[in-house]
C-alpha cells in the first residue's frame, strides 16, 4: 500500500530547518517585490523606515507595518497589484458584507500556486487521483468554487462543478454520479442533510468517504455530527481572497488535530487583537498572513480578523492552525461578556432534543443589549423535551460563557438555511 509520506511533495519533505531558510528567502524576494511594484507597500514601508533588506531574519517581519482590509478598500479596485494588468490573468472578490468588496488578482503562476495548493489540501485530506470530487462550494467571484476545482483536477481527479444551490438536484448528483469526496461549507452539508431524509434516502448509505469543510467556522461538535449523519470524515480547510482563497491551511485526515498552515507559501503570526504584538506559538489572537511566492497581489502582514492559535506541526513539518474561534468581528459583547458564535454551536449541539440549526439574534432592550438564542426543534422531539432544551441551552450559556440570554425552540425547518456561508447573526438593533 502507498504510504501518505511516499506522496509528499517537495515542500512538504522539508525538515524545520530547511523550511525556515526557504521562508527567509522567500520573505526577502516578496518585500522587494512588494516595495518595487506597489506605491502602497512603499509608501507604508518608507513611512516605517524600514526597507525590504533590513529584513534578516523571520523575527523581522514584526518590524514591518500591517495590511488591513481598509487598505485594500482605498486603493480598491487595482491599486495593490504588483504586475501589469495584461499578466492577470483571473479576477475574485470577496464576500464583504459591508461597503466595497475587495478585489484579488492573480497571474498563471499564482493560479498555478493555488491548484498545487488545494491538490495539497484535499491529499491531505486523503482525497487521491481518481477520486470523484463534488464541489458544491459556490463558483463565481467567490473564491470556494474555482478554487476547489482546479486544485482537485491538479490533484487528478475527477470533478463534478456542482455549484451552491439546487439542493434537490445535488442530492441527485451525488446519488448518480458517486463522488467520494464532497466540498462544501459545513452549514450547507446540513442543508444537504436535511434534503437526503426529505427524499427518503439514507445520507450513510452514499458513496462519499470524505468531506472537506471550510470557508465559515464550525466546531468539533459539528465535525461529529456530520460524520455520524453521513458516515464521512470530515476535515477542515481554510482560507481566504486576499491570501489566496482556500488551500491556505487544511487538516489531515490521519490526525484531526487542527490545519496545518502551508507556510512554505503563506506565512502566519499571531499578533494580539487590540495591540498589533506579536505572540508566542501556542497563544491565541488574530491570524496575520504574509505572502512568500505571490506575483500578482503580495500581501504583507494581513490581519484576517481570525482568532485562533499556532501550534507544532504533527502529521506535517508546517505548524498547525487551532480550529477558529471565530472572527473579531462576529464576536459578540454583551453586557462587557465576549461571545461567539461557535461557542453556542458547541452548545445547541450537544443539546438533546434540538436540530443543529439555530440563529442569534441582537436586540436592544431600552439601555441593554439582548441576546436570543432560537435553535431549532427536531421533529421527534416533544413539548416537554423542548422546553427542556430550552432551560439546559440558557443554563450552559450562562455557565459556560456567563451571560444570561433569553432560548426560543423554534418549529422544525423554520430557520434560514445556508446554501454558503451562513449568517448566524441578526442584528436587530437601531442604528446608532
Ligand atoms: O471563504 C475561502 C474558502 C473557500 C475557504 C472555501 C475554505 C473553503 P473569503 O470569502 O475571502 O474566502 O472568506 C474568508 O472566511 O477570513 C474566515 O473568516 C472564514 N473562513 C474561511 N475558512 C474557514 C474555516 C473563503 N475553515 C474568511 N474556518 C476567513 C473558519 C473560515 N473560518
Amino acid at each position: 500500500m502507498t504510504e501518505v509520506t511516499d506522496l509528499l511533495d517537495a515542500g512538504e519533505r522539508l525538515d524545520l530547518e530547511g523550511l525556515r531558510a526557504l521562508q527567509l528567502e522567500r520573505l526577502r524576494t516578496s518585500l522587494r517585490h512588494a516595495y518595487d511594484n506597489v506605491p502602497f507597500y512603499r509608501e507604508s514601508f518608507d513611512k516605517a523606515g524600514i526597507r525590504p533588506e533590513d529584513c534578516t531574519s523571520l523575527a523581522d517581519l514584526a518590524r514591518l507595518p500591517f495590511t488591513t482590509k481598509a487598505d485594500l478598500r482605498e486603493n480598491y479596485p487595482y491599486g495593490m497589484f504588483a504586475v501589469p494588468q495584461h499578466r492577470i490573468r483571473r479576477l475574485h472578490a470577496s464576500s464583504g458584507t459591508t461597503g466595497r468588496p475587495t478585489v484579488v488578482g492573480y497571474t498563471d503562476g499564482d493560479l498555478s500556486l493555488w491548484a498545487d495548493m488545494v491538490a495539497r489540501s484535499i491529499r491531505a485530506a486523503g482525497g487521491r487521483p481518481g477520486d470523484k470530487v463534488h464541489v458544491a462550494y459556490g463558483y463565481g467571484l467567490f473564491t470556494g468554487g474555482l478554487g476547489a476545482h482546479y486544485g482537485a483536477e491538479r490533484l487528478g481527479c475527477t470533478v463534478i462543478p456542482a455549484s451552491g444551490g439546487m439542493t434537490a438536484r445535488q442530492v441527485q448528483l451525488i446519488q448518480d454520479l458517486k463522488p467520494e469526496i464532497i466540498m462544501v461549507t459545513p452549514s450547507y452539508m446540513l442543508t444537504l442533510l436535511d434534503e437526503f431524509e426529505r427524499q427518503g434516502v439514507d445520507p450513510r448509505g452514499t458513496s462519499l468517504r470524505v468531506g472537506i469543510f471550510g470557508a465559515e467556522p464550525w466546531t468539533e461538535q459539528m465535525r461529529r455530527e456530520i460524520e455520524e449523519r453521513f458516515a464521512i470524515d470530515a476535515v477542515d480547510i481554510y482560507g481566504l481572497s486576499e491570501v489566496i482563497g482556500p488551500g491556505v491551511a487544511q487538516e489531515c485526515v490521519e490526525t484531526k488535530d487542527g490545519l496545518h498552515v502551508w507556510e512554505d507559501h503563506f506565512f502566519p503570526e499571531i499578533v494580539d487583537p487590540i495591540t498589533g504584538q506579536p505572540l508566542p506559538d501556542g497563544e491565541e489572537g488574530e491570524l496575520v498572513f504574509t505572502s512568500l511566492t505571490k506575483e500578482a497581489m503580495p500581501i504583507i502582514r494581513y490581519r484576517t480578523r481570525d482568532l485562533t492559535r499556532l501550534l507544532p506541526g504533527t502529521a506535517r513539518v508546517f505548524r498547525r492552525m487551532e480550529k477558529i474561534t471565530g472572527r473579531s468581528d462576529d464576536m459578540v459583547i454583551l453586557r462587557g461578556v465576549n461571545l461567539f458564535p461557535t461557542q453556542v454551536e458547541e452548545i445547541v449541539l450537544r443539546t438533546p432534543g434540538v436540530a443543529p440549526h439555530f440563529q442569534l439574534r441582537l436586540s436592544r432592550e431600552g439601555r441593554m443589549d439582548a441576546l436570543t438564542v432560537r435553535a431549532e426543534a427536531r421533529p421527534d422531539a416533544s413539548p416537554e423535551v423542548r422546553d427542556a432544551a430550552a432551560r439546559s441551552i440558557a443554563a450552559a450559556v450562562k455557565d459556560g460563557i456567563g451571560v444570561s440570554v433569553t432560548v426560543e425552540i423554534v418549529e422544525p425547518e423554520s430557520l434560514e438555511r445556508s446554501v454558503g456561508k451562513i449568517r448566524r447573526i441578526v442584528d436587530l438593533r437601531p442604528e446608532q
